[in-house]
């Protein structure tokens, strides 16, 4: 049986940075160790990635979930993710949506869907609540980062691959700028 699970975000930073946040895949392995083992960039080019990841559901339970993922940009309101299992012969699809509410308020719809078993059907609201827990964790850490990175760029630092990196700083992920504007 398809479910679907959707879900709407907005927050007070300009859609370029939530955009950039979605394509600056690196920052997984630093700020979502709740909910990601790993995340491997396999290949990357203008619009596409390959990324295997293993993912938490369940945070802090230890069990990992091995995922080959296909991440395609295919306009700055769109990105779509197909990831499959490991040793399933099915791909779960997500996309996300970004919608600039205003210059300096960005929304985010989010919809995935996947198959679950028959068996499991009575579980449905549940599966659905967890993934909303797994979900709430994630976004809080990338409000957290998207917040810091508008803050940097009003005290007039680039941003980008180009000009810093990701690293732990005080026990804490933090990009990391190796030149300023001004
Ligand atoms: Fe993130």
């Amino acid at each position: 049986m398809k479910i679907q699970h959707e879900i709407t975000r907005e927050i007070n930073v300009p859609r370029e940075i939530v955009l950039e946040n979605f394509l600056d895949l690196d920052h997984i392995n630093f700020v979502h160790k709740r909910c990601y083992k790993y995340c491997n960039i396999v290949k990357k080019t203008k619009n596409y990635m390959l990324l295997d990841v293993g993912v938490y559901h369940l945070p802090p339970l230890p069990i990992v979930t091995h995922y080959t993922m296909f991440h395609e940009v295919l306009s700055e309101d769109k990105i779509v993710h197909l990831s499959k299992r490991k040793n399933s012969s099915k791909y779960i699809k997500s996309e996300v949506n970004f919608s600039k509410i205003s210059p300096d308020i960005t929304r985010i719809i989010h919809k995935h869907s996947f198959n679950l078993p028959i068996f499991f059907y009575p579980l449905k609201n549940i599966i659905l609540r967890l993934i909303d827990r797994w979900s709430n964790i994630l976004w809080q850490e990338d409000s957290e980062i998207m917040s810091q990175r508008l803050s940097l760029y009003k005290e007039g630092f680039k941003d980008g691959f180009h000009c810093g990196k990701w690293g732990i700083v005080n026990g804490k992920p933090q990009w990391q700028y190796n030149e300023r504007k001004k």
